[in-house]
């Protein structure tokens, strides 16, 4: 029907439409706008770091090295003035009035031990300061990333921050998601970014119903975990608030502080492909937010399921589509699976072993004799890990086995490394 045919009402209603639409449509270039204005930002912020990461290693390695001498000498010092004052004391009796360096052997006796003391003290704040600034600067290469769970990093960082919290008198609460995607990093470095910014939360905290609350989660919109952070502290100070991941950036420095912890921070997230972002209100407290890439999110993996069980498929099915995104494709005996194999080659093939036609060994051995399926990987899931042809499987190199029954969790882990190895 033409325009012309349609009743005022009709059009006045499909004007209403349309001007819904162009809102949701200006609401939407908006949105991206800003999505678009917040990425300009991070890669600025990033090319920021990078420069400074460069220059800061360089400035580290140059300090340390004299460091070294004077941390390697200043022990020794001491050891010599100890074996030194019986003499002088000595001295003292045949000359009272004799001077070293402008003071007296009793002056001396009282304090140079002290002073060398804190000679010893600010030169090892030096060293830790030069080795956060190498963290700082180890931006792309962090050493040894290996398959884990946040929550662990999670619980080890919260062992390291025990003192200070019970000193403090801050209440902890955790929230950790049981079943979150594992991520590839490096164990020590994701503990010392939540470490260091627990601590900042501690610290920010100066009144006695302190609360830091730690969740952890799946962010389905891009595939990554986070681990956020929040107090009610005091909040962010307005001055410094858009320069926190700076280095020496700090409104602590009566107290110690260094303005490093949060830049050796930012740098680790990034080198493991991720982001750090934080909310403040004054007075009010502070959130901070670690998001991570899980392995698993650079693409959907293809996996095959083959089990005569058809109740243990559909569990697995189950869970492993909902849980992880893999794509899942399923086969009930040895015949099924070969034929799938041949069109539809997954990143993973789930095999039991025990099924009637052709059995779990059979589809080993004709993976073995075709070399297109070489790189494919095989967990075996079994109810009998001893029985005589689980060590055939095992001889012609399919090491990886499940025992059944399985716990569901344990079970999407142990894929998850296997899928990541190599
Ligand atoms: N949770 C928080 N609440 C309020 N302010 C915070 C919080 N976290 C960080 N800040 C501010 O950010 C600054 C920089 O933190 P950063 O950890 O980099 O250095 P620092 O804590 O001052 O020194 P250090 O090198 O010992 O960690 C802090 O001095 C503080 O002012
Ligand atoms: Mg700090």
């Amino acid at each position: 029907m033409d325009d012309a045919g349609k009743t005022k009402e009709e059009l006045i209603r499909e004007m209403a439409g349309l001007r819904k639409q162009v809102q949701r449509l200006q609401s939407q270039d908006r949105r991206m706008r800003a999505s678009l204005r917040e990425s300009q930002q991070q890669l600025q912020q990033a090319q920021k770091m990078e420069t400074l990461g460069t220059l800061v290693a360089g400035v580290a390695h140059e300090i340390n090295n004299p460091l070294n001498l004077i941390m390697y000498n200043l022990p020794l010092l001491k050891k010599i003035w100890t074996d030194l004052l019986p003499v002088l004391m000595e001295q003292k009796a045949r000359e009272p009035e004799r001077k070293y360096g402008g003071f007296s052997y009793d002056f001396l006796r009282d304090n140079l031990f002290q002073l060398v003391g804190d000679m010893d003290l600010a030169a090892n704040r030096v060293a830790k300061i030069v080795s956060d600034l190498k963290n700082f600067s180890r931006q792309s290469n962090v050493a040894e990333k290996t398959p884990l769970q946040v929550n662990s990093a999670v619980k080890y960082a919260m062992r390291l921050a025990q003192t200070t919290l019970r000193k403090s008198g801050v209440r902890l609460e955790l929230d950790l998601a049981p079943d979150l995607p594992l991520i590839k990093g490096n164990l020590q470095s994701i503990e010392q970014i939540i470490l260091n910014i627990t601590v900042n939360a501690i610290q920010a905290i100066a009144h006695d119903h302190g609360e830091i609350s730690i969740k952890t989660g799946f962010q389905t919109s891009d595939g990554s975990v986070f681990i956020r952070i929040r107090d009610n502290g005091r909040g962010i100070a307005p001055a410094i608030a858009d320069r926190l991941f700076l280095p020496f950036v700090t409104d602590k420095q009566p107290e110690g502080g260094t303005g490093l912890g949060l830049s050796v921070s930012y740098s680790l997230a990034r080198a493991h492909g991720g982001e750090i972002t934080y909310q403040s209100r004054e007075g009010e407290g502070t959130t901070f937010t670690v998001f991570l890439p899980t392995i698993l999110n650079r693409r959907a993996f293809r996996i095959l399921v083959v089990d005569d069980d058809e109740q243990i498929r559909e569990i697995l099915m189950e869970a492993l589509t909902t849980e992880r995104q893999f794509l899942v494709e399923e086969a009930a005996n040895g015949i099924e699976a070969s034929i799938k194999l041949g069109t539809y080659r997954p990143d993973l093939l789930i095999l039991d072993i025990f099924m009637p036609e052709m059995d779990g060994l059979e589809v080993c051995r004709s993976i073995q004799m075709t070399p297109e399926l070489a790189g494919m990987k095989v967990m075996i899931t079994t109810g009998y890990p001893h029985h005589p042809k689980l060590d055939e499987v095992s001889a012609m190199g399919f090491t990886n086995v499940f025992s059944k029954p399985f716990d569901l969790q344990e079970f999407l882990a142990a894929i998850e490394k296997i899928l990541c190895e190599g």
